[in-house]
C-alpha cells in the first residue's frame, strides 16, 4: 500500500491541460492502485491524475466512500467526456489540493459522462447532486482548472491569506 502525496495549489502540474490516455501500461496500473489506496486515506471522494503529478486524462472516485472495504465502490474513468448536462445549482465544494477550504460553486445539477475503464470498455454514467458535482470538479482538474478559479471573486478575496498560505507551505490545516 502506497499513499501518494497530493499536490496542492501552487504546483504548476495542477495548471496543465492533461493528455489523452493512449494505452494503459504497467506504470498506469500501479499508479491507479496507489491512487485508490490514497483515496481511502484522505478526506475526499475523488482524485484526478494531475493531483498526483500525472498529466493524463483520468480520475478515480468512490461515491460510496466508507471505512469498511466491503462497502466501497471504486470507479476509474479514463478519457472522460461530458455528454449531457442540465440545470444549475450552487453548493459548497472542496478540493484535496486546497485543504481546509470549502466554497460555494455553481455547477450543472445533472450530468452524463462517458469514458472507458482500465480494460478499454466504454462506461456511461449519469447522476445528479454530489455525483454531478464530483464529475465536473474532476473534469476541471484535467483541464488545469482549479477551485480558486471557480469560486466567487468575493471568496477569493476573503480567502486570499489562506490560499497564499497553501501556495507557500503546501498545506493548511492538515497534511
Ligand atoms: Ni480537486
Amino acid at each position: 500500500m502506497k499513499i501518494l502525496r497530493i499536490l496542492s495549489y501552487g504546483d504548476p502540474r495542477l495548471l496543465r491541460k492533461s493528455e489523452e490516455v493512449r494505452e494503459v501500461d504497467q506504470h498506469m496500473v500501479d499508479l491507479v492502485r496507489d491512487m485508490f489506496d490514497t483515496l481511502y486515506a484522505v478526506p475526499g471522494i475523488g482524485i484526478a491524475a494531475p493531483q498526483v503529478g500525472c498529466n493524463l486524462r483520468f480520475f478515480v472516485f468512490d461515491m460510496n466512500r466508507r471505512e469498511e472495504p466491503g462497502h466501497r465502490s471504486p470507479v476509474i474513468l479514463i478519457n472522460p467526456v461530458i455528454t449531457a448536462q442540465e440545470g444549475m445549482v450552487t453548493e459548497e465544494e472542496g478540493c484535496l489540493s486546497f485543504p481546509g477550504i470549502f466554497v460555494p460553486v455553481e455547477r450543472a445539477s445533472g450530468i452524463e459522462v462517458k469514458g472507458v475503464d482500465m480494460e478499454g470498455k466504454s462506461i456511461v454514467l449519469e447522476g445528479e447532486g454530489l455525483f454531478a458535482r464530483l464529475i465536473q470538479h474532476e473534469m476541471d482538474h484535467l483541464e488545469g482548472m482549479l477551485l480558486s478559479e471557480r469560486m466567487t471573486k468575493w471568496d477569493r478575496m476573503r480567502l486570499r491569506g489562506e490560499i497564499r498560505k497553501i501556495e507557500r507551505t503546501g498545506r493548511k490545516g492538515h497534511a
